[in-house]
């Protein structure tokens, strides 16, 4: 695939990972990309790397339209490794190149790579530099959703280059939203928020305020992961999403999260489900044997309540059952409902590290339901009334 051009003179020379299964532990199925923009103008400027294992595709994109000695800038909007691993090779290609920068960019890149001769220019929120015809502006986004992210916008152009903001874990034969199905595009966005952005909600409000407070006036944002939201149309959808996303709001649905060894909390969920269900509340319902933590996540989002069941084994947590209540503390949904549940063998109790975690979380909580071995009729009728209590 050659250089794209996404809109006059500014070109994506980013890689496609098809590979691409998990992202530190989030599970990529459509694989992801790592998009780089090449900004033609008197002062050539490149915004953001890419992965080191795909640096020679990216170089190779890059000099399809440029002798690297021209290069100007980099902007590094991101220090992870996803968008900086090979600033060190772009840098022995173009030392004459300056990075652009904020203060913890700076600090970030000083902290990962041997940085000696490097020149910066560093940038804060509201500033700007002229490459000629075109001027690029900067708005920091710290702890979204790490200390140094940040944004760049192309004011002649109106084009935002908003990095890990908007962007999916989504391989495809395009770079742009409207080349392919919306929804399917919309549900890897919501997906990326719900795994990477979820604990950074005020910080994300903030973002789109500050957008707003800087009169950003967008027709494109191009992130640094997926698909390109190009015009009004989709911009106001992804922009309308995140606004939501990032309120806490939710669409009162209700989260059913479980394992199970001999099927015991298999039973309970499947009657915690049936309540729901009747009482007309939409529900899902997640086996950890069968789903990665991160299919499931997403999920949160849209709940108000959330019910996680727990199999005893050798009187701790279940392994799958630990590592998911992980995942989801450190990701940290807000406003949520929770009910515990489990079943045990000889000594009752584990479920209760359950509830401190919903405790520690600030949720709102009932007692938890557990049940000695098989659940029998009459233990069932008592969880369901139970969980129409909760409800
Ligand atoms: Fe896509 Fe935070 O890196």
């Amino acid at each position: 695939m050659n250089a794209v051009e996404v809109k006059n003179n500014i070109f994506w020379v980013g890689v496609k990972d098809w590979n691409l299964v998990e992202f530190h532990g989030y599970s990529t199925p459509h694989g992801s990309t790592y998009n780089s923009y090449l900004i033609m103008d008197d002062k050539i400027t490149l915004v953001d790397g890419v992965k080191e294992y795909m640096s020679s595709e990216q170089i190779a994109r890059i000099k399809s339209k440029i002798d690297f000695s021209k290069l100007h800038y980099i902007v590094v909007n991101h220090v992870e490794m996803d968008h900086s691993g090979n600033i060190p090779e772009l840098m022995k290609l173009a030392p004459q190149a300056k990075i652009i920068t904020n203060t913890a960019g700076k600090m970030a890149l000083e902290a990962h790579f041997d940085t000696a001769g490097w020149q910066y220019e560093i940038v804060k929120t509201g500033d700007s530099v002229s490459l000629g015809h075109k001027t690029l502006e900067f708005m920091t986004t710290p702890m979204l959703h790490w200390p140094d992210s940040m944004m760049t916008y192309v004011k002649e152009d109106k084009v935002l280059l908003s990095n890990d903001g908007f962007g999916q874990h989504y391989a495809c034969d395009t770079i742009f939203v409207k080349d392919v199905p919306m929804a399917l595009v919309m549900q890897e966005a919501k997906n990326y928020f719900a795994n990477i952005l979820f604990p950074y909600c005020s910080q994300a409000e903030k973002a789109l305020a500050t957008a707003g407070d800087l009169g950003l006036d967008i027709e494109m944002i191009a992130p640094s992961h997926g698909c390109i939201w190009s015009g009004k149309e989709e911009v106001s959808a992804i922009l309308n999403n995140y606004a939501l996303w990032a309120s806490g709001k939710n669409a009162g649905k209700a989260v059913i999260v479980y394992d199970s060894m001999w099927g015991a909390t298999a039973k309970l969920a499947e009657t915690v489900m049936s309540v729901f269900q009747d009482a007309g509340i939409p529900v899902v319902k997640h086996c950890l044997a069968v789903k990665n933590v991160s299919e499931i996540m997403v999920d949160f989002l849209d709940a108000k309540y959330v019910c996680i069941g727990n199999p005893t084994l050798n009187n701790q947590l279940f392994p799958r059952v630990a590592g998911f209540l992980a995942y989801m503390q450190g990701l940290a949904p807000k406003n949520k409902k929770a009910f515990a549940f489990g079943s045990y063998g000889w000594k009752a109790g584990v479920v209760k590290k359950i509830q401190n975690v919903y405790e520690e979380l600030g949720w709102e909580t009932v007692e938890p339901f557990e049940e000695k071995y098989t659940p029998k009729s009459d233990i069932l009728e008592k969880l369901e009334a139970r969980v129409k209590e909760f409800i």
